[in-house]
């Protein structure tokens, strides 16, 4: 099973970061010195995808741009001896391809994925929301790559939840468990309340799913009154003969799409980054003691700057 292509729906109008993202994309936003899309492109990459299909409304021609050749730039940069500045994104943009579509109405995640259905052929392909940034020794999207050719079917990745936390989610309910973090999934609810909840295994963002997801969203889409729901998708593709599974991925995720948990995710980032850890480290450090910055007037503001 090859999986190559991986839809990035990326149409929201990122109303949690509002006014930012009024003439600002979301899916821009720094996340230490590099926007947060960069981090899905990277974890595609790890993962063997090269062709990556974003889904995309009005406002959102910066990612675009990020993604192309800048000629004058790199001239500029190359004569002072500055291109590595660039880091990593010569590369990327070297070895990935994009498609932009555009998802003009906003009818729901289930609707975005159905806007690539004539790219993708009678394959498995991944998808990346990328408001959820996971960081670890092995990409996300690759170990759920290793399990839908070990199971043959689909696969969603999934992260123990607090009960209170359900209603926010996608979450499954379990067929059966086939190891500690591999499951069969019975049925997907999307944000059930706490007492209707199958089980605290939340759906975060990246799946690995069948081409049969295309006719399974079709099918909803019939008597779908609101927004399309990918989670109600994956259900009925069930019925559609595709198996579906559960694994719970190896490392930390964070949740960019609101602002704590952007701010987490900058902290959590910078204390395990070379570069950053140390001055972070001691920042924190100096915030938490009686004697910190914020406490000891006598000491000059410049030292947050440094
Ligand atoms: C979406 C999905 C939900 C999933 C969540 C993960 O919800 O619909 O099933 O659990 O992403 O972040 P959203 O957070 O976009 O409302």
């Amino acid at each position: 099973m090859d999986v190559t292509k991986a839809i990035i729906p990326a149409a929201g109008l990122g109303t949690r970061f509002l006014p930012l993202t009024k003439a600002m994309p979301k899916e821009m936003i720094p996340v230490l010195n590099k926007p947060a899309i960069q981090y899905i492109v990277e974890e595609g990459l790890a993962s063997n995808i090269k062709h990556f299909l974003m889904i995309t409304s009005s406002k959102k021609q910066a990612i675009a741009d990020y993604f192309d050749a800048s000629p004058c730039l790199d001239y500029l940069l190359k004569e002072r001896n500055k291109l590595h500045l660039l880091g990593d994104l010569e590369k990327i943009i070297k070895k990935a391809h994009f498609t932009y579509i555009r998802q003009s109405s906003p009818l729901g995640l289930g609707h975005a994925i159905m806007m690539a259905r004539h790219i993708i052929e009678k394959e498995y392909f991944g998808v990346f929301l990328p408001d959820d940034i996971i960081t670890g020794k092995q990409a996300a999207l690759a170990q759920l790559i290793r399990i839908a050719r070990q199971e043959k079917g689909s696969v969603i990745a999934v992260q123990e939840v607090p009960p209170e936390c359900v209603s926010s989610y996608g979450i499954i309910a379990i067929k059966k468990q086939i190891t500690p973090n591999l499951f069969q999934v019975s049925h997907l609810v999307e944000k059930p309340n706490q007492k209707d909840a199958p089980s605290n295994l939340a759906v975060i963002g990246r799946y690995v799913l069948s081409h049969k997801i295309f006719n399974a969203l079709d099918d909803i889409s019939s008597y779908a009154t609101d927004e399309i729901q990918l989670t109600d998708g994956i259900t009925q593709m069930m019925k559609h003969n595709e198996k579906v599974f559960a694994f719970k991925v190896q490392g930390t995720r964070y949740d960019i799409g609101n602002p704590i948990g952007w701010l987490k995710a900058i902290i959590g980032m910078a204390l395990h980054d070379p570069t950053y850890a140390p001055y972070i480290k001691s920042y924190l450090a100096d915030i938490d003691s009686f004697d910190s910055l914020l406490y000891n007037k006598t000491k000059h503001i410049n030292h947050l700057n440094k």
